[in-house]
């Protein structure tokens, strides 16, 4: 029997969030695999730099995935370079710690941040995969009638959030609840969308943190006791992208972690 696996050899991806930890993973990996990558990310970000060391394979489209203009400008970089879009690789995303109400100060959780979060990671995801799907849709199917594949990051913190994460866990829990009604409005046009769930990965999210702190943090985690590195998220993203029977679930990627108050 012919195997459907298919790799993701001359594949074209936006990855958001590229110029950094998983998606700057993911970005290096496709790339390494034979895919063409735009990596769309914050003007101030390094996605510049990056795109020039992963060379011609690689274009870098300044994007802040909250705003409609600059997705356009970004999926215009797409066509213009690269022709076609295959994936959309959603990993730009921010947090903040901040518990519901301050007691001691009585002040209560800024609604600007909540909203900024909510703004930025859930807001932001939909934004890009409402506008990219546009685009994977003009793709001629395959032989089992795929357009194109979406793949989004959610956060173990989306099922067992910690003290302070009430705005980010109901940012990732958004992630979450969109996966499965994406799938089933995107089934028509032969695109499937799945998340990951990361549990704790050492990018320059965690980069600031002392190694002491980085170390108990680790102890919460049962195997194996160390946080996760960027290739490894970004090998199941290319996963993902190969097998055509994952569609509208979330992958918890986390070392059977679960997050303690
Ligand atoms: N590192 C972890 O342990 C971990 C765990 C669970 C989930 N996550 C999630 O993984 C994703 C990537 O996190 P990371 O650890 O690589 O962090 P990171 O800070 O290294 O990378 C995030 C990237 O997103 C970009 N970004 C932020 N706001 C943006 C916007 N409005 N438009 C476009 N780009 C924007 C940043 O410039 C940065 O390059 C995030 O969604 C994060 O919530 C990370």
């Amino acid at each position: 029997m012919a195997s459907t696996i298919r790799s993701v050899k001359g594949l074209v991806a936006i990855v958001t969030g590229g110029a950094s930890g998983l998606g700057e993973g993911v970005a290096r990996r496709l790339i390494g695999q034979g895919a063409s990558v735009v990596i769309c990310d914050l003007p101030g970000s390094k996605g510049q730099q990056l795109a020039e060391e992963l060379g011609q394979t690689c274009a870098f489209a300044p994007t802040d995935v909250t705003k409609e203009a600059d997705v356009q400008e970004a999926l215009k970089v797409v066509k213009t370079k690269f022709r076609k879009l295959d994936v959309a690789v959603n990993c730009a995303g921010i947090g903040v710690a901040t518990k519901t109400f301050n007691f001691k100060k009585n002040t209560p959780h800024s609604l600007e941040d909540f909203m900024k979060v909510i703004n930025v990671n859930t807001i932001g995801t939909f934004n890009v995969i409402r506008l990219a799907v546009g685009l994977m849709g003009l793709n001629q199917p395959d032989e089992d009638g795929q357009k194109g594949v979406i793949v989004n990051t959610a956060s173990v913190a989306a099922y067992d959030g910690q003290r302070g994460q009430a705005a980010y866990s109901a940012s990732k829990g958004g992630i979450v609840g969109m996966t499965l009604p994406l799938a089933r409005d995107l089934e028509c046009e032969g695109i499937r969308c799945c998340t990951i769930a990361p549990g704790l990965f050492d990018t320059p999210l965690l980069a600031g943190l002392p190694e002491k702190v980085k170390k108990e943090l680790c102890k919460d985690v049962p195997f194996p006791q160390r946080l996760g590195k960027p290739d490894e998220y970004a090998h199941l993203v290319q996963s993902i992208v190969e097998n055509p029977m994952l569609n509208g679930c979330v992958i918890r990627l986390d070392g059977a972690l679960r997050m303690k108050a």
